[in-house]
């Protein structure tokens, strides 16, 4: 609860059944010494991901484990179950093998004393996609512009449910899902989802059934909408509560949900409805999973979703690193420093770490071929699917 708690804080002062393989301890390697320098042993790179019950961050471990290998590192990533203790013994283990660089996608501010740690070795510290909360014991944090995925999110189902055409006599109905309270970006996602919806819902022509957060500040409210480590089955269950409560009486028109996952367990709690087995709410999400992108084509659940290139992420992330243990000026191409409003997005609650950010995409059924074209599924993936 405290770390809830800590989090909100933050949020308001800037506005596993892992695959058995992902698990499994890589032999540790021989030696640890700074890429920089023409050594023969590569340095090594802990790469610490948050979960697996959210696919991508299984691919994001493995590609940046291939992307430190291509510029010579040895690197091992592993993923913790969204279980901060986990993740904490994880990165232990890297600095006790010599790690000179760390790849953290952090489950909670919990972190904050390994990072510590790595900070005093002088170990280079990257936040990959979610900012480490109260603390400024590292520099870089690599992210989207998470402000803008709520955006897209939103106007995905602006779009899907035509939210725009209802009014005060005959006003259409939503209801609103946010991530896990952990996770820095769930703060990110929802208000810039509601920097889109809330006009809609002040002029009368939506309203909002189940609690009404205006911005991810209004804590109370938040907490109720909030999905405890982005677990499916709490929102499939609080999705079938408001169906059989709050929502009895209507019919809804769109779910904001923040990502596939949830946005997956959400249309099952809907398809088993009665009143949603002709038409489905519009509901959003992000990640492009296959099974969400496969359905956004067929119009057979979610409405839309949003691409973030993490391929392109994970590239970033080893350059990054790579420059910096070679002391060479940080030059990420494709990424912009956040700047302005988006600085925002770098607060970690105690100081600001310089934040490279990467463009989402929107994608509907019209444009659903952008993540095949850009190589993001996998050949099993690809089969499965159709793509
Ligand atoms: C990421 C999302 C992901 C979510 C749940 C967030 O921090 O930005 O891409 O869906 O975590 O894992």
């Amino acid at each position: 609860m405290k770390k809830i708690f800590s989090i909100v804080v933050v949020a308001l002062m800037v506005t596993a059944l892992v695959l058995t393989g992902c698990q499994k301890k890589e032999a540790a390697p021989a030696a640890a010494a700074p890429a920089a320098s023409s050594s023969s042993a590569a340095a090594f790179i802990g790469i610490a991901m948050p979960e697996t019950h959210v696919l991508r961050w299984i691919k994001d471990g493995n590609e940046l484990k291939a992307d430190f290998e291509k510029l010579g590192y040895t690197a091992e990533a592993q993923w913790a179950n969204a279980d901060q203790s986990i993740q904490n013994g994880q990165i232990n283990a890297f600095l006790t093998q010599g790690a000179k660089g760390l790849v953290i996608g952090c489950v909670s501010d919990g972190v904050t004393s390994v990072v510590a740690d790595a900070a005093r070795d002088n170990v280079v510290v990257v936040a990959y996609d979610r900012i480490i909360p109260n603390t400024t014991d590292y520099k870089y944090f690599l992210t989207f512009n998470n402000f803008k995925v709520g955006v897209l999110e939103a106007e995905g189902i602006v779009e899907g449910a035509k939210l725009n055409e209802g009014t005060a006599a005959n006003p259409k109905y939503i209801t609103l899902f946010a991530g896990s309270p952990t996770d820095g970006n769930s703060f990110f996602f929802f208000d810039g989802a509601m920097s889109v919806l809330n006009p809609l819902i002040e002029k009368g022509g939506v309203k909002v059934i189940g609690p009404y957060p205006k911005t991810s500040k209004d804590t109370n409210a938040f907490q109720q909408i909030a999905t405890e480590n982005w677990t499916a089955s709490i929102a499939k269950t609080r999705m079938e509560n408001l169906l059989a409560n709050d929502a009895r009486e209507v019919v809804l028109d769109a779910v904001l949900s923040p990502n596939d996952t949830l946005a997956r367990a959400i249309v099952e709690a809907c398809k088993a409805d009665a009143k949603y087995t002709s038409k489905l709410p519009a509901v959003s999400g992000q990640d492009c999973e296959a099974a969400s992108v496969a359905a956004i084509r067929d119009g057979t659940g979610q409405y839309s979703t949003v691409f973030k290139n993490t391929q392109k992420l994970a590239e970033a992330a080893a350059m990054l690193v790579d420059q910096e243990l070679k002391g060479q000026a940080i030059n990420i191409p494709g990424a912009e420093i956040a700047t302005g409003d988006l600085k925002e997005i770098g607060n970690t609650g105690t100081g600001y770490v310089t934040t490279y950010l990467l463009d989402p995409v929107k994608i509907t059924k019209a444009n659903y071929k952008v993540p095949i074209d850009a190589g993001f599924f996998n050949e099993e993936e690809t089969k499965t699917y159709g793509f």
